[in-house]
């Protein structure tokens, strides 16, 4: 840590007349995952690289929060042992820590008051009170400890709404350290929202329990999410086409009218990826790195992966790769029945899919759990087409790495895409993308018919089966003209996804506390 920067070791009386803002201190970032340590999805990766990028460009010290979860991988030193007082009962708290390159990781393990086995508590299910706990509590700790290491603040970044826990107490740190805090809310995911219950303000601190009912007055409802857009002096959403749905109410999300109290404080920025981490050239988990120059190593990192997954060894049959949380947010009910009322016959979609000579992996974790019904079916699909389709029911860094380095099509057919990362990485390592043109994935791709210079993908025309397998055709045709491929492939890989431009617009709002 920078401490010239960090620790505010002047005397606080004699700061209490001067008020005021300047890039003194430190960027505070809040949220549920990071990678390396535990990431869950694309808000991991973000959280792993933007504190990085945002430190390099504004050589402001950073520093990110995260719960420590009991099944974290990694060595943690403590770092800090303290208490904290919530709704009048005094707790205990540790700090975890960890570095990384030129950002520091703190892990809040309040085992008396919470203990998160895994990186999620469903933002999904109706919201339980003690969970809503969780997250003021993780917000006031961070607090405690920040005023205990005598950190000065300059701007505080929450990541979605498990981060939102910290803005009630926000004031607390700048009536301390006398100065203004910048605050940020991005929204990753407006879809999960941590609802609260009317009820839940019976258990909250006062002014905590006060905001809440407000809000319900104001708006009929509450959420960490409604706090965190309420309170924040800035509102990201993570791809200006996101931002756009969300404030013209097209994105298919509840609770959307809260946006029209904050409408001039929402911007969209568009997330980088790690261009380190995610690069053919120099990528440990690939058998033969590549780049845009040597595109024909590509195709031994398919053979390996089509040796690797048993599928048959045909390099003249596109592999197609659809890698994610397999959720109905990325389109997984394209290929398994959820039995939401619109039955389908999954044998008959996968053998139209495969018939167009192609073969298929789908990899990810499915979002009913290993005993559900889309793991059963993906298993059943698999068990069906053995020689062309294989299913991968977890996610590793090593497979994610080399699907991406041997398949020729990503496919992410989503509902909804506040951004989407696999897309950059699967066009960085010339694989090329079919998806829906919504939120980031239109900020991204552009299809090969609209610009046939620029184009470097596929769009569907609409969120169906009809419309994906419409998208495959179309790819398949030009994937059987190699000049044509080879040219989208080149237009892929030298496409700049880095932080770089983006970067320049967070600094922007980092230096405005208005
Ligand atoms: C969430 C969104 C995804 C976005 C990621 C990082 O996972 O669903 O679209 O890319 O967060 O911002």
């Amino acid at each position: 840590m920078k401490s010239n920067t960090l620790y505010n070791n002047q005397n606080h009386t004699d700061e209490k007349k001067m008020c005021t803002t300047s890039k003194e201190g430190c960027i505070v970032h809040v949220a549920a995952e990071s990678a390396p340590f535990s990431k869950r999805g694309g808000l991991g990766d973000v959280v792993g690289s933007l504190p990085i990028y945002i430190s390099e460009e504004s050589e402001m010290t950073n520093v990110v929060f995260t719960p420590y979860y009991s099944n974290m991988q990694g060595n943690f030193s403590i770092e800090f042992s303290g208490q904290f007082d919530f709704n009048g009962i005094n707790y205990s708290y540790k700090i975890l820590g960890a570095n990384m390159g030129n950002v520091k990781y703190y892990f809040v393990d309040a085992e008396d008051t919470y203990s998160f086995d895994n990186v999620y508590i469903d933002g999904n299910k109706p919201y339980q009170t003690d969970v809503g706990l969780h997250y003021f509590i993780l917000g006031k700790c961070i607090i405690y400890f920040l005023r205990e290491l005598k950190v000065k603040v300059h701007s505080v970044i929450t990541h979605d709404w498990h981060s939102a826990g910290i803005y009630p107490y926000i004031k607390l740190l700048e009536d301390y350290q006398c100065s203004r805090v910048n605050s940020i809310h991005i929204v990753h995911n407006y879809h999960h929202q941590g609802e609260l219950f009317y009820d839940i303000s019976e258990y909250l601190e006062d002014d905590l329990a006060v905001k809440i009912l407000e809000q319900y007055e104001k708006i009929g409802w509450c959420s960490m999410n409604t706090i965190a857009i309420m309170e924040a002096n800035h509102i990201v959403a993570v791809s200006p086409s996101y931002a756009k749905e969300l404030n013209e109410k097209v994105a298919p999300h509840a609770g959307l009218e809260v946006l029209d109290f904050r409408k001039d404080r929402v911007v969209g920025i568009l997330n980088g990826i790690d261009t380190k981490l995610w690069n053919p050239e120099n990528d440990s988990y690939i058998v033969k790195p590549f780049s845009y120059k040597t595109i024909e190593y590509k195709y031994e990192n398919k053979k390996h992966i089509l040796e690797k997954l048993k599928l048959m060894p045909d390099m003249d049959m596109p592999l197609l790769a659809y890698m994610c949380r397999l959720t109905p947010q990325k389109g997984i009910d394209l290929f398994v029945d959820m039995k939401n009322g619109i039955s389908i016959d999954i044998y008959e979609r996968m053998e139209r899919l495969l018939s167009k000579g192609a073969t298929l992996v789908i990899c990810g974790v499915p979002a009913d759990g290993l005993n559900g019904s889309i793991n059963n079916q993906l298993c059943k699909l698999q068990d069906k087409f053995k020689s062309n389709f294989r299913y991968i029911s977890f996610y590793t860094e090593e497979i994610a790495h080399q699907l991406f380095a041997g398949s020729d099509i990503f496919l992410q057919p989503s509902r909804f895409e506040p951004c989407g990362l696999t897309q950059m990485y699967a066009m960085n390592y010339g694989s090329i993308p079919i998806v829906t043109p919504v939120g980031g994935l239109k900020d991204t791709v552009l299809d090969i018919s609209l610009d046939s210079e620029k184009g470097n993908g596929f769009y569907m025309s609409e969120f169906s089966f009809e419309a994906l397998e419409t998208a495959i055709d179309r790819a398949v045709n030009i994937y059987r003209n190699k000049e044509m491929w080879n040219k989208l492939i080149l237009r892929c890989m030298i496409k700049d996804f880095s932080w770089q431009k983006s970067i320049k617009s967070y600094i922007k709002l980092i230096d405005s506390c208005s």
